[in-house]
């Protein structure tokens, strides 16, 4: 049942008494809560905000509405890790509800400077009105972990030329100064990002628009992220607004990507080749970079789209984040990988397969599961497709496959069990020329992500299916392919 205004905008200290308890109850009783993902102890998660490594452990951050699952009042809800595998719930770590945070404490980013975390995140606020006012506000965690919001923001208005949509900092340092990218909307309704500049994280400059090639693209552009990578400037945004064509553009909103040469802070021109979308499945949007201790660059984005109701909606909680994936430039596209402490998520049990099909399909001891991680690596002989069949059984599957003929990997979900969002299709391909193909899958309670050939491209998805489907298939069509397994079974 959706809330009225009154009580998605609702603090969790305004909550019923029994309300949250019974939010509870309905959560523990859902069978597609995720087994190794980040999701939400009750309500909705979306952007992962403030990826960060601070004081030995990392820091990550989401967009959390506790009391149900429509967009309400957002926090910030708090985790750690010491690997980026297993992570402990901190708490709220930023609440709403200042005057410049008055209707939610929106997303953000973080950045260590002089032993704190600076955290520099969109205060949304609405008149009497219903006008929206966002203003860029300032928290800082210190050495005990305690975060304290500063009594004013940052930035109190939004300049010349944008509407109230203006909102998601992404911050970094070059040399003395301190920057900023922000998603805008201008007036005219197209989306774009500006750049703030600071030298002491207090008082910040508008600089103007990034100048992209990227003049009308999508009316909207949410969490924006630059970031140098080899010696390339590499910007993410999600653009809302862009028309599918082809294979691509056909969930709700979308997150992609250009490379080019490093930003010119100065001209603020980004010169850059084509916008990529960073994933090929159902449910990714709002990506996050951060750099780690090792000079990793790692990315966590949210693993849903906004506007799109899901099957866990009716169980008092949606969404989770996916995997930590640590991103590399190669023939200028970025390369995802999952990042290798997660295999300290296996468990003892290692099950081993090498066959080769034709024109068949077959199951295999030891290949069933909900939650674990599989890798194959096939060859195709003969053989015009390729495939597994995941969280199958009777009724229900999830299919990956490869059709040689097309020249398409293909993620197919219309058998998936509890349908969802399907007027956006329910199958998401791309184009494929390799023979040789290795599918890396994580499949959890209710999602998969498949990287193929160590992340030329990614496949992350939301599935809803029974508990029981379980099984898991390998097929050859019309001739030949060798392949071979090894699945471990997670947590
Ligand atoms: C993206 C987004 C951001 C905003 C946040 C609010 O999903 O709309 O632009 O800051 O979510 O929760």
């Amino acid at each position: 049942m959706k809330m009225t205004r009154e009580q998605k905008y609702r603090m969790i200290e305004q909550a019923e008494p029994g309300e949250i308890a019974s939010l509870e109850k309905k959560v523990e009783q859902c069978h597609w809560r995720q087994a190794f993902h980040i999701q939400p102890p009750t309500g909705l998660l979306n952007d992962p905000n403030g990826f960060s490594y601070y004081q030995g452990e990392y820091h990550l951050f989401y967009q959390w509405f506790p009391l149900g699952t429509d967009h309400g009042m957002k926090y910030w809800y708090h985790l750690k890790s010491k690997d980026l595998a297993t992570w402990n719930g901190a708490g709220i770590g930023i609440a709403p509800g200042d005057y410049f945070d008055s209707h939610g404490a929106y997303s953000g980013s973080a950045l260590e400077h002089e032993g704190k975390l600076y955290m520099l995140y969109t205060g949304n606020a609405r008149d009497e009105d219903w006008i929206r006012h966002p203003y860029q506000c300032m928290a800082v965690m210190d050495e005990n972990g305690h975060i304290t919001k500063w009594e004013h923001p940052v930035i109190s208005n939004v300049p010349e030329g944008y509407t109230d949509h203006f909102r998601d900092p992404k911050l970094w340092k070059d040399g003395d100064s301190f920057y900023c990218v922000i998603g805008a909307q201008r007036t005219n309704l197209t989306g774009c990002a500006v750049l703030y500049r600071s030298t002491d994280l207090h008082s910040w400059e508008f600089e103007g628009e990034l100048r992209t090639g990227l003049e009308s693209f999508g009316y909207m552009w949410e969490c924006p992220d630059y970031f140098e990578l080899n010696e390339a400037g590499v910007l993410i945004f999600c653009p809302q607004g862009l028309e599918p064509s082809g294979d691509e553009n056909h969930n709700i909103y979308q997150s992609g990507y250009v490379i080019g040469k490093p930003l010119n802070t100065g001209t603020r021109i980004l010169e850059h080749g084509p916008f990529h979308e960073l994933d090929r499945g159902f449910d990714f949007y709002a990506p996050q970079t951060m750099i780690d201790p090792q000079g990793r660059r790692i990315m966590v984005a949210w693993m849903g789209l906004p506007d799109i109701d899901y099957p866990t909606d009716p169980n008092g909680w949606a969404h989770c984040l996916t995997l930590p994936r640590e991103l590399t430039l190669h023939e200028g596209k970025l390369l995802q990988r999952p990042i290798p402490e997660l295999t300290t998520l296996r468990r003892n049990r290692e099950d081993r397969v090498a066959d080769t099909l034709f024109s068949e399909s077959k199951t295999y001891e030891g290949f069933t599961g909900t939650a674990y991680e599989l890798i194959c690596e096939v060859d195709l002989l003969s053989a015009k497709v390729f495939g597994i069949e995941f969280r199958a059984s009777e009724t229900e599957k999830t299919v990956i496959k490869y059709n040689a003929v097309s020249r398409k990997l293909v993620l197919d979900r219309s058998q998936s069990g509890e349908p969802v969002a399907t007027s956006y299709g329910v199958v998401r391909q791309c184009p494929w020329d390799k023979d040789h193909i290795k599918l890396h899958l994580f499949v959890d309670a209710s999602s998969v992500e498949i990287f193929v050939n160590d992340g030329e491209e990614v496949f992350t998805s939301r599935i809803f299916p029974h508990p029981e489907s379980d099984e898991i298939r390998f097929f050859a069509d019309k001739g030949e392919a060798l392949f071979q397994a090894v699945k471990w079974d997670f947590t």
